[in-house]
């Protein structure tokens, strides 16, 4: 079975096509106009998807080397993600789709993320040992979710204020960093101190009593963000810049240390032999050094997506939807989905 993925729900325009399970193409243009704005401008997201949409999905047929006629399949991102930029992907995949006559299947982006470690194992299944505890990080979420075999899940944890990327994002920020300052931040840290400055670490065995922290698998990074700029507007310009590294370094060892504690303790808490990380930040270094670590002390399998298939990209859109198919699923020839922006929405409506 051919199927042609897309993907446009923030600031990459991605196409891909999974062959009878395997990718055999995956074109990512990832934006660079909202670089200097310090975070994605919708609008300007949207015009830049209307614009690349044809050349990405064309490339993406080309480099698999099948025709537009053998796609059996048609799957795009109906949410959630930014309705316009959302939009722009789904509405060109069912008219493509209906041009073509084949059927549609819409596709919950988090969802997608969630299976997106089991890529690159070349299998595209689940791990075969049963349940699993994923940790989905990117710009938008921060999920901790017990995932079954049967592709079903049940969310037992999420951030309460900002997702994990935008911590890195808007703490980066203040450091005078660009968008994403996620990446930036990963390649600056590695040459500076995590434990240069004690940054806060919420609703960790740091922060609350055990009786309060047991079972909490919910996470906050608001007060990470007061803390960093509360602290940076103490210190002086050459301060902060001969220490940039360091307080890189110091910041992102605050986000990860929570993400692997609450990884590491859900697993625990849930009795499960493996755990993945998926989205944006499952692409950052430390992240995957510590809990493979912590994983491997823990006696824990870990799943890990290839950095590629980390961030927004239409293989896991693909994937998830052959994934669905290959389980019963159905791809029907109606083109009338709607798009949706909260994770929420999304999964009502599946
Ligand atoms: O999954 P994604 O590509 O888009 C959303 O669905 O949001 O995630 C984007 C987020 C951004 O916040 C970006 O800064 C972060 O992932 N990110 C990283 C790294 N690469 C991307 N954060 C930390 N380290 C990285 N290497
Ligand atoms: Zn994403």
């Amino acid at each position: 079975m051919n199927i042609l993925g897309i993907e446009t729900s923030c600031d990459e325009t991605s196409g891909a096509v999974l062959c009878d399970g395997q990718v055999c193409s995956n074109v990512v243009s990832s934006q660079r106009c909202h670089t200097h704005f310090g975070g994605v401008v919708p609008e300007l997201a949207s015009r830049e998807h209307e614009r690349l949409i044809v050349s990405i999905v064309d490339a993406a047929v080309t480099e698999s080397n099948i025709t537009k006629n053998e796609l059996d399949v048609i799957a795009a991102t109906a949410g959630p993600g930014l309705i316009g930029a959302v939009m722009v992907g789904l509405c060109f995949a069912q008219g493509m789709a209906y041009a073509l006559k084949i059927p549609f299947v819409p596709v919950n982006h988090i969802e997608a993320h969630i299976f997106s470690p089991f890529i690159d194992e070349g299998r595209s299944q689940p791990p075969p040992e049963g349940a699993f505890v994923s940790l989905t990080v990117s710009g938008g979420h921060t999920l901790l979710s017990m995932v079954s075999q049967d592709l079903s899940y049940k969310v037992i944890g999420r951030t309460l204020d900002d997702a994990a990327g935008e911590a890195f994002d808007k703490t980066g920020k203040m450091l005078g960093l660009p968008y994403p300052a996620g990446p930036v931040i990963d390649r600056l840290a590695e040459r500076g101190d995590p434990a240069f400055h004690q940054f806060p670490r919420a609703l960790t065995s740091q922060s609350q009593t055990s009786k309060s922290y047991h079972g909490n698998f919910d996470f906050s990074f608001s007060g990470l963000k007061t803390s960093v700029r509360t602290w940076l507007q103490k210190q002086t310009p050459e301060f902060i810049e001969i220490h940039k590294a360091d307080i890189a370094a110091s910041i992102q060892d605050a986000i990860v240390s929570v993400l692997v504690e609450k990884t590491i303790s859900a697993a625990r808490s849930h009795h499960v032999k493996s755990v993945s990380i998926a989205g944006g930040v499952s692409a950052n270094s430390a992240l995957r050094k510590i809990m493979q670590e912590a994983c491997d002390k823990a006696g824990i399998r870990l799943h890990v997506p290839g950095v590629v298939y980390s961030t927004d990209n239409a293989a896991m859109i693909a994937t998830l939807a052959g994934l669905k198919l290959s389980r019963g699923g159905r791809a029907e020839h109606r083109y009338n989905i709607a798009p949706y922006a909260s994770f929420a929405a999304g999964a009502r409506y599946a």
